[in-house]
């Protein structure tokens, strides 16, 4: 069975998990999934970043000790992420001891290859997003990122030799087109490599919270060092029993990650894999963001939507259709209350939640809820039938180039022709027929056999909704499988229905 090892990226812990934070947790959650449909054996790492002085600062204006902050943080967010129905196979906090284990292991090795120094480190360094700039990086005095002005740092720091890897890292990108996707963003990088790479401080000798410097404790870890690391704690690196795992799972297959966090991990990460001596990973999958009505999400833009807030409203199914659906992975997109509303209504309501309900109804009504033998084929099954096989072919191919938008509205072409091929067959005009009940039993027998495959093609989406079909098709526990074909209701069998999948809402 293939493995297949992917990432997300750890959030900071302060402030709460927004839409924009839940885009990327459940975009790679949708992979997963689906790799699993595949048959892969897939292990899905997601963490959280809480060595950082943003820490130790969010905990101080709070009057509570660092630890119990991200004690409290990681229930905020893992309660988040399990809302939004995201399973992770393990979760790295990066002050668990497992962590500082690997740290230490993966230093040692950068160590001993000669390619950290001490040196003296002059420049800026903005809190919020944890990174140095040089005086040519900033705009209007400010952060590129945040537009707030950065602190000004003068202090002896190790450093990490970045520069000696420049030309490996671009041979790298040489070697595999596909390492940074898409690419627009490889072109990104190669751009900033080929303006040559300065080497990058790793430690901070202001102390405080964060992992202490295995060779000077005096120092605490920078925090990009140590949070990249958490790729490998996830799989055992240098920890005891550890090396089995990490044989199996290393190389990660995918390190899904958002448009402002890719030199990080692009260039900064392989290279520091490369003086330890470890493979680096095969891709680094760069999305964009989710702005709010066209502003960005952000804690001090003071559009914050949080998750919680739109699953209660609309379900957590919901709200990962729309996302899924309406942001183009790469690109930007928008959340607005009335797109997600539309959606809603129209897609979720109208498209799936109604064909479900009235094909189970039927079947109630006319048959007593029993699946008919799916037999006397003809050209319109037929044209059904081809419908099917172009939404699963499609589906895959952009499921697979996470392209998520793209393969939902396969899928939804295809809920389309099943609601017109009820609108064309007319099986309450059948029903009232006593020579055309075997054409209705065709019919119906029809819509059974579409409903299964339905579900599974929604599975790495709305897996909640994949669930409630099948348990309203009576055929829970199934191994669901993709492209499977069909047969799953068996003729005899009872179908119980149930209630709207996606109710109106009032107001
Ligand atoms: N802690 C670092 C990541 C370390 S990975 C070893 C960090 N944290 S973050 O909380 O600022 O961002 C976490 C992820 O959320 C990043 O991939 C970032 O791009 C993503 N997003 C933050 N805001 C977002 C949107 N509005 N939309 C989509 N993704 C967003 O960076």
């Amino acid at each position: 069975m293939s493995r297949y090892y992917l990432t997300t990226s750890i959030p900071y812990p302060s402030g709460e998990p927004h839409v924009g934070h839940s885009f990327e947790m459940i975009t790679a959650d949708a992979m997963a999934r689906y790799r699993r449909l595949r048959g892969q054996d897939v292990f899905f790492l997601g963490g959280l970043d809480e060595n950082s002085q943003r820490v130790s600062r969010s905990a101080r204006e709070e009057g509570i000790e660092p630890q119990a902050y991200v004690d409290q943080a990681a229930v905020r967010f893992r309660t988040a992420w399990d809302l939004v129905g995201v399973e992770f196979d393990d979760f790295v906090r990066t002050t668990e001891p497992r962590h500082l284990q690997t740290v230490r292991a993966f230093y040692q090795r950068v160590f001993d290859s000669g390619d950290i120094y001490l040196g003296r480190y002059e420049g800026w360094y903005c809190v919020r997003c944890e990174a140095f700039y040089g005086d040519d990086e900033l705009v209007d005095g400010c952060c590129p990122t945040h537009r707030v002005p950065p602190e000004w740092v003068e202090e002896d720091n190790y450093f990490f030799a970045l520069s000696r890897y420049q030309e490996p890292l671009l041979e790298l990108y040489e070697q595999r087109p596909d390492f940074v996707w898409p690419e627009s963003r490889r072109n990104e990088m190669l751009g900033f490599l080929r303006q040559g790479l300065k080497d990058f401080s790793i430690s901070r000798a202001t102390g405080g919270w964060g992992l202490p410097l295995p060779n000077d404790p005096s120092h605490v870890i920078y925090v990009w060092f140590d949070a990249l690391i958490n790729y490998i704690t996830g799989i055992g690196f240098g920890q005891p029993g550890g090396d089995d795992l990490f044989a199996q799972r290393w190389p990660a297959d995918v390190h899904v990650v958002g448009k402002d966090i890719v030199r990080f991990h692009a260039i900064y990460w392989p290279a520091m894999l490369m003086a330890a001596g470890v493979e680096v990973p095969r891709q680094v999958c760069v999305h964009g963001w989710v702005n709010f009505a066209g502003e960005e999400l952000s804690q001090s833009g003071g559009h914050v939507v949080r998750p919680a807030e739109v699953v209660e409203r609309f379900g957590s199914d919901a709200l990962r259709y729309f996302l899924l659906r309406e942001v183009a992975y790469e690109r930007d997109g928008d959340f607005t209350w009335e797109g997600m509303a539309r959606r809603y209504q129209h897609d979720l309501g109208n498209d799936l939640g109604n064909l479900v309900l009235r094909s189970t109804s039927m079947l109630h009504r006319y048959l007593d809820g029993v699946a008919p033998e799916l037999t006397n084929l003809t050209s319109q099954e037929s044209e059904l039938r081809a419908a099917e096989q172009t939404a699963w072919e499609v589906a895959a191919h952009q499921y697979e180039n996470w392209r998520f938008h793209l393969a939902l509205a396969a899928v939804w072409r295809y809920v389309t022709a099943v609601n017109q091929y009820i609108e064309r067959t007319e099986p309450w005009r059948l029903a009232r027929d006593d020579a055309r009940q075997s054409r209705l039993r065709t019919v119906l027998a029809m819509l059974m056999d579409a409903l299964p495959r339905i579900a599974t093609m929604i599975r790495p989406a709305i897996p909640q909704t994949a669930d409630a079909i099948e348990e309203q098709l009576g055929i829970v526990g199934r191994p669901a499988v993709w492209g499977d074909d069909g047969g799953v209701i068996e003729a005899g069998q009872q179908v119980p229905g149930g209630p709207p999948l996606f109710p109106r809402l009032d107001g």
